[in-house]
């Protein structure tokens, strides 16, 4: 299990890293894609821009996109001082996740992206930098313009599920029926991904049996969430 700001670091055959931290007392789980050939460090939802400077920093590394999932507060806490430290930086979202009519609400996080994604609920769309190459799925539900992220045999859930449940759908701008769809968007492509790969929820909850891991794999995320399991496989 890893302790607040440790890196699990994992070098894929085709060369591609990626790395997953956990940061901060809501337990949020973040993840990068590193090209380091291309110069490329994508990163997931960074929490915390300092530590995520300091270790990158030692491995002669810096960041050069964000990924938003959505733009709940504690998802984008490290968005003002990733930008001040790297001007230059892609930041990514989906447009709907812009939400000006919701940003004086505290869970909300005002994003100003460079570059966004369009595409309709529950629809895929391929982004790719050097050789990172990831699905960004559109799944509204927990948050307006929420996305999960997966390849690199990971797939990082934001906030649509955790390993053993899902997101809050009570809070403003959520949407409990869009979030059943998104759920069943989400079950349809875990069953067509291998099952050994990393489902990195949103935030390290508990699982099944009261342990909480940092991640578990997408066989085990299918037969046990219970999110997942509520709805039939098509
Ligand atoms: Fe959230």
């Amino acid at each position: 299990m890893l302790g607040d700001g440790e890196f699990d670091k994992l070098v894929l055959n085709d060369g591609i890293e990626v790395w997953v931290t956990l940061m901060g007392p809501y337990l949020n789980m973040n993840t990068a894609f590193i090209d380091r050939s291309a110069n490329v460090v994508a990163i997931v939802d960074p929490f915390d821009a300092s530590r995520w400077r300091e270790a990158l920093f030692e491995d002669g590394l810096e960041p050069t996109h964000l990924l938003y999932t959505h733009t709940h507060r504690d998802h984008a806490s490290g968005y003002q001082e990733m930008t001040r430290l790297f001007p230059n930086l892609e930041v990514w979202g989906h447009e709907d996740a812009r939400v000006p009519h919701l940003l004086a609400h505290p869970v909300f996080e005002r994003v100003d992206f460079t570059d966004s994604w369009g595409h309709p609920p529950f629809e895929g769309v391929e982004w790719k930098a050097g050789g990172v190459s990831l699905t960004i799925t559109h799944t509204p539900g927990h948050a307006p313009g929420h996305v999960t992220i997966h390849g690199h045999g990971v797939f990082h859930a934001g906030d649509l599920l955790f390993t053993n449940g899902m997101g809050r759908v009570d809070l403003p701008g959520s949407d409990p029926e869009l979030q059943f769809r998104s759920i069943r968007k989400g079950k349809q492509i875990l069953e067509t991904l291998p099952g050994n790969w990393r489902m990195i929820p949103g935030h390290r909850y508990d699982w099944i049996d009261g342990t909480t891991p940092d991640w578990v794999s997408i066989d085990e995320v299918l037969r046990h969430n219970y999110a997942l399991k509520s709805i039939a496989s098509q």
